[in-house]
């Protein structure tokens, strides 16, 4: 079993990036192997619509030139998905909505790669704009076929400064009990996978 937490925030070690790592420690916990994978160090361009992934048919992008299929091949050989963003200006980074343009579209036209892989977004704002960012990732997951596990909360979280978040506490408990669902939910449909994780009393 393996889960990749997908950063986008240009913004390294960030706030973003403290609620993946609490997502990541608790599958780690729970036995399951885990990356974090930053795109402030990868370069993604965005999908330019050519339609040349539909003709192709080899789970390729036609675009070749930067780190989208590094990436593609991590989430591809993962089980689980955890995408994290920043809000700005009430929506997605561009960074992770282009992974997720060239991503999905490469799936969908080879009979839809993510099928039943595992996951779900976590969001962080100063202020506004994380339900909606929240809602813009769900629908990449519920298109592309995939399984999300919800939380004690939605995965949302306030924080402006670097490190900010972690003043949170619900926000960090949300993260870490929906952590907790995937690595359950993980042991169920995987024989290999994890050990179950006992349920918190709420
Ligand atoms: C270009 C830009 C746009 C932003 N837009 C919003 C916004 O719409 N709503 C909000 O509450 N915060 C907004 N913020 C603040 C960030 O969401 C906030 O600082 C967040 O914690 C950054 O996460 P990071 O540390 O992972 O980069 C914006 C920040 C930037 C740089």
């Amino acid at each position: 079993m393996k889960a990749i937490a997908i950063c986008g925030s240009p913004r390294v070690e960030g706030n973003t990036e403290l609620l993946l790592q609490v997502c990541l420690e608790r599958l780690t916990a729970a036995g399951v192997d885990t990356e974090l994978v930053r795109l402030a160090e990868k370069e993604v361009l965005p999908c330019k619509g050519c339609g040349t992934c539909g003709k192709r048919l080899d789970r390729k992008c036609s675009t070749d030139s930067d780190d989208f299929h590094e990436v593609f091949e991590k989430m591809l050989e993962a089980d689980i998905i955890i995408l994290g963003s920043p809000v700005y200006f009430g929506s997605a980074t561009p960074q992770m909505m282009a992974l997720l343009d060239r991503a999905g579209y490469v799936s969908r036209k080879n009979g839809n790669l993510f099928s039943r892989k595992l996951g779900g977004p976590v969001v962080v704002a100063r202020r506004a704009g994380q339900n909606f960012t929240y809602a813009q990732l769900l629908y990449w997951f519920m298109i592309n076929d995939m399984i999300v596990t919800g939380s004690s909360y939605w995965n949302i979280a306030f924080g402006a400064a670097r490190g900010e978040v972690s003043e949170d506490r619900e926000g960090l408990e949300t993260v870490a009990r929906f952590a907790d669902n995937l690595a359950w939910l993980a042991s169920k449909v995987c024989s290999n996978a994890a050990p179950q994780v006992e349920p918190e009393a709420k």
